[in-house]
């Protein structure tokens, strides 16, 4: 794992959107997967920018959402589909015909996880999935235990996940108990994944998945099996790592080995 520490929401942002908006430039055809909640906001308002900007095209790119909230319609303001049409869908030229977000409100939730994943398969797979990570460890909804082979399916909500999401809905009781999500296994077959942090909310966490030992407890843990995967952390979130010094010294020496191999 490649570990950079910016100084603060803002920095996080622009590097993130930085690197996905490299990998739009290398392939127009990019098949990217995206996350909600918090913190991306700032990075999705970044990568609207460029586009306004500097005509960051997105009109050949497919993504594909972690999760939604079961029993969500589409249209309902706290889906996620919502959630990504207000945050960047309307600000970027999207198809969206090719902006995929599993369907909260199916009648089939089976069929429906089975479906997203053929759909995965058929765009080429995933080239960069973007994560956050919950204060239990979680990636997409994958809870605490969650097995590493997971597939697309309908996963319970963990207590503080529901706690930490009420803050979106008029009331804790208003959250709901049960989300359709990526599984592990799903994200681990992405090319290239970004996971995101901030906040002194998260430190405790980034230390256990990035430093910790791999175990389905922690679900972002099993990004140490992963061959390519950056994470980008806020100072307040990275403020519990260990090795702190090392990866900076890493992020500042990187050019010299990329000189030496010629890249
Ligand atoms: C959302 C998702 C979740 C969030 C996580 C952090 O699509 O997959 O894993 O990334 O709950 O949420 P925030 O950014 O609100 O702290």
């Amino acid at each position: 794992m490649e570990i950079v520490i910016t100084p603060d929401y803002g920095s996080m942002s622009r590097t993130s959107a930085a690197i996905i908006a490299n990998e739009i430039r290398r392939k127009h055809d990019l098949v990217l997967g995206l996350a909600t909640g918090d913190t991306p906001v700032g990075t999705y308002r970044e990568l609207a920018r460029l586009h306004r900007e500097e005509g960051l095209d997105f009109s050949k790119i497919t993504t594909f959402n972690l999760d939604e909230y079961l029993g969500l319609a589409p249209v309902h303001k706290n889906s996620y589909n919502q959630f990504m049409w207000e945050n960047l869908f309307k600000h970027v030229n999207m198809s969206p015909h090719r902006a995929f977000v599993p369907q909260g409100n199916t009648a089939d939730p089976e069929v429906l996880s089975e479906w997203y994943e053929q759909q995965i398969r058929k765009a080429g797979g995933i080239d960069l999935q973007v994560l956050g990570i919950g204060r239990d460890g979680h990636i997409g909804f994958n809870e605490p235990g969650s097995s590493f082979a997971s597939r697309t399916r309908v996963k319970g909500l963990y207590e503080q996940t529901i706690k930490d999401n009420a803050r979106f809905f008029a009331s804790e009781a208003d959250v709901p108990r049960f989300a359709i999500t990526m599984g592990v296994g799903t994200i681990l077959e992405a090319r290239k994944i970004l996971l995101i942090a901030s906040g002194a909310g998260k430190a405790e966490v980034c230390h256990e998945f990035i430093e910790g030992p791999v175990t389905s407890q922690v679900t972002a843990s099993a990004l140490q099996l992963h061959s390519f995967a950056i994470v980008v952390l806020d100072e307040e979130a990275a403020a519990k790592l260990k090795r702190k010094e090392y990866y900076n010294w890493i992020r500042d020496n990187k050019h010299v080995v990329q000189k030496q191999i010629g890249r």
